[in-house]
């Protein structure tokens, strides 16, 4: 295997009419883009319609000193649009109706379907209608807890055409989703009946009702929930099916699409939105615990997402494109949706995994189904470990984007699975959600990019709207592990802990010193949150919380999670998020968690549990704990390994030194200093005590 120094050219034959060919195009586009963003980002805004138009003077402003005032970005202020009648009508317009915007698959290989841009634009304007004739309005807002289904991106663009504002929840528990419905006081919900995992049967309008039930005893009622007979019209798994009489429905309240939507007009005229009005809340994990409702707004996505789409992929209008993350993931959001109809584009949307019509369960890899999110609405191993290669061939997919936790779990079967089929069409391919391993790289490279294709690997964040570090697939080399440069319009500045810059090579932490379009704007209802999360800690810089390092050749190779957070599968959620969720157990007094390396998933739970002292610690215990983490985050956020700890590791002042945790969660004593710790012999105690084959 090649070291991680080594450097891949894009092929030239492949890229020769990429829209951007060479490094010195790059280093030009990226120079006008800081320099001139007014003209840089003003000639791609001509691109789409504006009702009011953009005023030069108003282009851009922001702080990003706290020292100095709020912080604020503002892009195109001033001027109005609509993002579903650029996505719709205007490719409508432009004589794009015709055109495929979504191939849909589910679960089993017969059920797809398809949809051009002008049926999604009829069938957008009735479930628009829908939600006006419920009493919603521009600004409020609706939650979603859906499948990779059609209606789920209906559902988003419905919201968008009257300007109400969605918030899509993927596979969380009802606790969850009712906390984040609280937050952002959705007046509607929309989820389907239920859906096939295997064969098992996840009843999703169950869990809307207790979470829903949760919301009514704090106070707040949903209005409407609006509900898709999803599980009639799939494959049930052999020898199972579902009498859609036993889905909960309370009269008043909840309402069949199928009731609905059909009825509806077809014409919807869009709402007029000023450029900073909101677009769409989505939580993220936030290291205190509580969900953060990351804020987009209206023309500054749409413009970032649109741009990312089309140079990070190198898309040409008929291309074939697949994200294989899910819609309720920022990936889904501004990759499977926003970006790909900003332009034009036609998308695969694979539904596997919620809507599993499986003939049989997930047979190799069976526990892979229960933490994905990022890929297994859609499992890569049903029918066949092959599914992915099946769907690239079969629609002659030209941009393939995954996430490496999924890389990693196909790299383990044989190569003739992938060998098998034709993939020939594809010429990028994306890497998403943590840092790529180089093993994973060469192993996407090789055997499914043919050496051929160009590997993006796309560093973002739910915050920054969309891709900040990449290379260009047609222009810039490729390091195996390296996110690359930043995209236009993007200042990324590594700082050390005093918050001084780091110039040419080292490490540090990763801030930007300026905003792109496509960032975040506040958290929802909570902009003192927003103000002391990212931009307090080092005044005058947007703080990412991931360390990176730049390299001699000034390439930046993102080392991962700052502060306390975890990522499984390339989901993040906080340590002390679960924590507290372990420390609510009457047997348990103190509970730590960190991370450990996993093959697959890249980091798993290794919790640390102190019982009360009636309590025992035993198999009964342990079980109970690990039900509840995923009872009450979701399936992915499973412990791997919960650890008696009659004492922890902690400072005098009694703070816990996770790093040595982090030391015993693998094993190795080189644990470093230990002298600040109020007792050291807690350290060999825990080594001591590690459960079997952990
Ligand atoms: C991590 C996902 C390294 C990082 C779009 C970031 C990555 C967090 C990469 C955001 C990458 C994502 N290389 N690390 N290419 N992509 N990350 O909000 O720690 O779900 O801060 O958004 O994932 O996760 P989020």
């Amino acid at each position: 295997m090649p070291s991680e120094k080594s450097v891949f050219q894009p092929d030239g034959a492949l890229f020769r009419q990429a829209h951007v060919s060479s490094v010195e195009q790059y280093k030009e586009m990226y120079e006008k883009s800081i320099d001139r963003p007014e003209e840089f980002w003003g000639e791609i805004a001509k691109e789409f319609y504006w009702e009011t138009p953009i005023s030069r003077d108003k282009f851009f402003r922001y702080n990003f000193d706290i020292t100095k005032g709020p912080i604020f970005t503002k892009w195109m202020d001033g001027a109005t649009t609509n993002v579903c009648y650029n996505l719709l009508d205007r490719n409508v317009r432009n004589g794009n109706g015709e055109k495929i915007a979504f191939y849909w698959e589910g679960s089993h290989p017969d059920d797809y379907s398809r949809l051009t841009y002008k049926k999604l634009l009829e069938e957008v304007c009735k479930f628009a209608n829908v939600l006006k004739s419920k009493g919603i309005r521009k600004g409020d807002r609706v939650a979603v807890y859906m499948p990779m289904i059609l209606e789920a991106v209906v559902t988003m663009l419905a919201c968008t055409r009257i300007g109400a504002v969605h918030s899509l929840v993927v596979r969380f528990s009802a606790d969850s989703f009712a906390e984040r419905i609280l937050d952002c006081e959705a007046r509607v919900l929309v989820t389907v009946d239920g859906t096939w995992r295997g064969e098992k049967l996840l009843q999703l309008k169950a869990i809307c009702d207790q979470s829903m039930i949760k919301c009514a005893q704090k106070g707040h009622n949903v209005e409407t929930c609006v509900v898709v007979s999803h599980l009639d019209r799939v494959t049930p798994p052999q020898g199972m099916q579902y009498n859609s009489n036993k889905t909960p429905m309370t009269p008043g309240r909840d309402v069949y699409w199928h009731d609905a939507v059909p009825q509806a007009s077809a014409s919807c005229y869009p709402e007029w939105m000023e450029a900073e009005d909101p677009l769409f809340v989505l939580y993220t994990s936030g290291s205190t615990g509580k969900p953060k409702g990351v804020l987009h707004t209206t023309a500054g996505y749409m413009l970032y997402a649109a741009t990312t789409f089309k140079y990070v992929f190198d898309y040409k209008p008929n291309d074939v494109y697949w994200c294989t993350a899910d819609v309720g993931w920022i990936t889904g959001h501004t990759y499977a949706v926003y970006g790909p109809l900003a332009n034009g584009a036609t998308s695969v949307l694979v539904s596997v995994k919620f809507a599993t019509g499986g003939r049989k369960s997930f047979g190799c890899v069976p526990k892979l189904s229960e933490w994905f999110r990022t890929v297994y609405e859609g499992t890569p191993f049903y029918p066949d470990n092959d599914r992915f290669w099946v769907v690239v061939d079969k629609y002659k997919v030209n941009q393939f984007y995954t996430a490496p936790t999924a890389i990693r779990s196909l790299m383990k079967f044989d190569d003739n699975l992938v060998t098998k089929h034709d993939l020939s069409s594809l010429r990028v391919l994306g890497s998403v959600g943590e840092p790529i391993n180089p093993e994973a790289w060469h192993w996407y490279y090789k055997l499914v990019g043919k050496e051929r294709c160009s590997i993006v690997d796309t560093f973002w964040q739910t915050e920054t709207g969309g891709h900040v570090l990449t290379t260009l697939p047609g222009a810039v080399p490729m390091k195996p592990g390296a996110a690359g440069f930043p995209f236009f319009g993007v200042l990324p500045v590594l700082l050390d802990e005093s918050g001084k810059e780091i110039k040419g090579e080292g490490e540090g932490y990763l801030v930007f010193s300026r905003p792109w379009p496509g960032l975040m704007r506040t958290l929802f209802n909570n902009h003192d949150r927003y103000e002391t999360t990212y931009f307090t800690k080092f005044p005058g810089y947007y703080c990412t919380g991931d360390g990176a390092r730049r390299d001699a050749d000034g390439y930046l190779w993102v080392t991962g999670r700052v502060d306390d957070m975890l990522n499984v599968s390339g989901h993040l959620m906080s340590t002390a998020e679960v924590e507290s969720i372990l420390a609510e157990h009457p047997g348990v007094a103190e509970a730590a968690v960190v991370a450990k390396p996993h093959p697959v998933k890249g980091e798993c739970l290794y919790c640390f549990v102190t019982t009360t002292a009636s309590a025992s610690f035993d198999g009964r215990l342990v079980a109970a704990l690990k039900q509840t983490v995923r009872e009450r985050i979701g399936p992915f956020a499973q412990p791997d390994v919960v650890q008696e700890a009659p004492a922890l590791p902690k400072t005098r002042s009694g703070k816990i030194m996770r790093r040595i945790l982090r030391k015993i969660a693998v094993n190795d004593r080189d644990v470093g200093d230990v002298s600040t710790l109020a007792d050291s012999s807690v350290v060999e105690m825990l080594f001591a005590t590690r459960p079997q084959g952990a």
